[in-house]
């Protein structure tokens, strides 16, 4: 089958939630994928992050296959004798008391949302149902009904009323809304994220983070840090939290947990906040599950063992330096940290970001807008600096071609 047919065939039986750029993917290795016609591209999205460690690391594969031939799910219905370990590894690892183990981004912060309100009651002493969240305009945590019921995106919320009550939004890096909001004494937690990276990769000021967990502190707030894109050394940090020394009361974590090899989510907290949910309270019939807990191990045994938050902090540096002293008319703002980065786009003569895309696709370059005039650029982390330094190339090149 030619690529055409592939893209027709996805058409004609998939649902069109998605906009895919035009290139068929059968295969991928490190920093590299191939599509059916064995042309190699540099993948410069990671799986919006999720590939932090490389495509088919030979240490995660070999942790899922094993695994999985031994043992795949028993629900929690059981213990298992993976769970624990990996349980074992995470708090010790973040310094938590407990995990909470799931499986999508969206179902950790679901998880975190429900933390919060049980403590809001159960500790608080909030009036039952009176709980409230504080949230950021322009915030990404997934697609569930009361996920986007936070969102401020029109794309992601309409039509999808009615919406779950209960949160506040207030704008991002804006510390004295926050303020204002956490005085409220039926408010619980305000859900971060340290980074926006969905909305187009938005570092707040420095400062912003460590000021919100003293006041989150000051006024009894739980601090929810959604780390599920930022986390596990994407910005240069085993957490972007780290760079301002913050660590939130509850810590959402999900995409590169699993190296890109499995859906693996999962919550962190002390036992103050995490016993208020007791046996039968929440859960997930594949949360934990034996194969997500081996492969979640080995992948934080890569992002140690190869030392990728140095690499991306290295790396990420001589990108952004490059893209800024680029002289094209195309790029209006270069942003980010680490390996999380973003180009705003000038458009010109109509032309958009993604059509941009297309034409760094042809010269072997794999990246996604986010927004009309945002390009994303997150390749895994294990990018060295020759690579880095030709695909700075293709991507100039694009440009140059572009306008
Ligand atoms: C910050 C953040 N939270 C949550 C999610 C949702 O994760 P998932 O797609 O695994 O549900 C995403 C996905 O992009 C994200 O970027």
């Amino acid at each position: 089958m030619e690529t055409r047919e592939y893209i027709e065939r996805e058409n004609r039986y998939g649902a069109h939630n998605y906009h895919p750029l035009p290139v068929v993917l059968e295969q991928g290795e490190g920093i590299f994928v191939w599509d059916v016609a064995g042309r190699r591209y540099f993948d410069f999205l990671a799986a919006y992050s999720a590939v932090n460690q490389g495509h088919c690391h030979p240490k995660i594969v070999n942790a899922l296959t094993t695994q999985a031939a031994k043992l795949a799910l028993t629900s929690r219905a059981f213990y298992n004798n993976t769970l624990g370990e990996w349980e074992e590894l995470m708090t010790r690892q973040f310094g938590y008391d407990k995990m909470l183990p799931m499986n999508s981004g969206a179902e950790a912060d679901e998880t975190a949302l429900k933390l919060t309100r049980k403590w809001g009651y159960k500790v608080k002493g909030i009036p039952k149902n009176e709980a409230r969240i504080v949230v950021c305009d322009g915030n990404f945590h997934g697609r569930t009904i009361t996920i986007i019921s936070m969102s401020s995106d029109p794309e992601s919320y309409s039509d999808y009323g009615p919406f779950t009550p209960g949160f506040i939004n207030i704008p991002y890096n804006d510390l004295d809304a926050l303020e204002k909001e956490l005085k409220h004494p039926n408010t619980a937690g305000f859900l971060v994220e340290p980074i926006q990276a969905e909305a187009g990769v938005y570092v707040p000021e420095e400062g912003y983070l460590k000021k919100a967990a003293e006041l989150c502190k000051q006024y009894n707030v739980l601090l929810i840090a959604d780390e599920v894109q930022t986390g596990l050394c994407r910005t240069g940090k085993m957490l972007a939290c780290d760079h301002e020394n913050v660590r939130p009361d509850i810590l959402v974590l999900g995409k590169a947990i699993s190296g890109g090899m499995f859906p693996v989510s999962c919550v962190l907290a002390d036992d103050h906040i995490m016993l208020t949910i007791k046996p039968g309270e929440h859960g997930s019939t594949y949360g934990g599950n034996p194969i997500a807990a081996k492969v979640a191990i080995a992948a934080m045994q890569v992002l140690a063992d190869e030392k990728l938050a140095e690499n991306a902090t290295r790396i990420g540096q001589i990108f952004r330096d490059q893209m800024k002293a680029f002289n094209s008319p195309l790029i209006a703002e270069v942003r980010g940290k680490g390996l999380l980065n973003a180009i705003q786009i000038n458009p010109i003569a109509g032309k958009k970001a993604w059509d941009l895309c297309l034409k760094m696709m042809e010269n072997g370059i794999l990246a996604k807008p986010t927004h009309e005039h945002t390009i994303r650029f997150t390749p895994p982390l294990i990018i060295t600096e020759t690579q880095m330094m030709e695909a700075i190339a293709l991507i100039k090149q694009s440009m140059t071609e572009f306008v």
